[in-house]
């Protein structure tokens, strides 16, 4: 009890020290280590996924309190489908439960979108996301972008597919293909770029998230799974974030 109160306070005290004024405006989150998290509990693999999902809305909630616009969560990569098929499926119907929960953050007014490849998802999943998407559009005190089926290479070789659609139609000329143009094509095309990536769970690297917007992003990385990754966890990412000095090559 007394350390609860401890911590609280501690908490308190850090969340008091962020500058709102050099807050990122687009953290993304790959929300690593719900498996080994389920394991050190005995529980299955999916038991791990459905905390991570939990503490998604967690995250979320306490961000959009802090003034912070977006959020992209890697929830499914385009190489999760090697995993078991049991583990799959289990992820695929953790999703349409969440989906299916339109009135989730409403209270904190987030706006839920989805970015990645909707082809390989099933008829069911698609429907829930134009029902959420279409149903939270209005909201407008923040962003939650859930990359499904994503991937940072599938999103930019589509950019360039649809570049060369243009190009074949005469719109665009074919040796004038800018960088902008490109950023114009990705799935976060109306999104600043990542300011913050955050990895929990100790292993150190991008794995094809958000490869296109995180050329100056800065990395936070931690050794505690996704499912308690906390909000003090987020405070001191984002303490830590204003720290750095951001210099973008000048
Ligand atoms: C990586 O942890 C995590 C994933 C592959 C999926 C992340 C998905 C969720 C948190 C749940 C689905 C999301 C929503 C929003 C419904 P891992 O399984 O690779 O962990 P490990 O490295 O410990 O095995």
């Amino acid at each position: 009890m007394f350390i609860d109160l401890k911590k609280r306070r501690l908490h308190k005290r850090l969340v008091r020290e962020i500058d709102p004024n050099n807050l990122p405006k687009h953290v993304g989150i790959i929300m690593d280590g719900n498996g080994r998290w389920a394991q050190k509990r005995g529980l299955p693999r999916s038991a791990g996924h459905r905390a991570g999902a939990q503490n998604l809305k967690t995250i979320t909630e306490f961000a959009g309190e802090m003034g912070i616009r977006y959020i992209t969560a890697y929830a499914f990569s385009t190489e999760n489908w090697k995993r078991p098929k049991e583990e799959v499926d289990a992820l695929m119907q953790l999703l349409l439960d969440y989906l299916r929960d339109k009135n989730q953050l409403a209270g904190k007014n987030v706006s839920i979108r989805v970015i990645g490849d909707r082809s390989a998802l099933s008829d069911e999943i698609n429907r829930e996301i134009d029902v959420i998407e279409d149903y939270t559009k209005d909201r407008d005190g923040m962003v939650l972008y859930l990359a499904i089926n994503y991937g940072g290479r599938q999103e930019i070789a589509r950019a360039v597919n649809q570049l060369c659609r243009e190009a074949c139609d005469g719109t665009i000329e074919p040796g004038q293909i800018s960088e902008q143009m490109i950023s114009e094509r990705v799935y976060t095309n109306d999104v600043p770029e990542a300011d913050l990536i955050i990895r929990p769970s100790g292993e150190l690297r991008l794995s094809n998230f958000l490869l296109w917007q995180s050329a100056y992003s800065e990395f936070w990385f931690s050794d505690i799974c996704w499912p308690d990754f906390s909000t003090k966890d987020f405070t001191q990412a984002i303490l830590d974030y204003q720290n750095r000095n951001r210099r973008f090559g000048g």
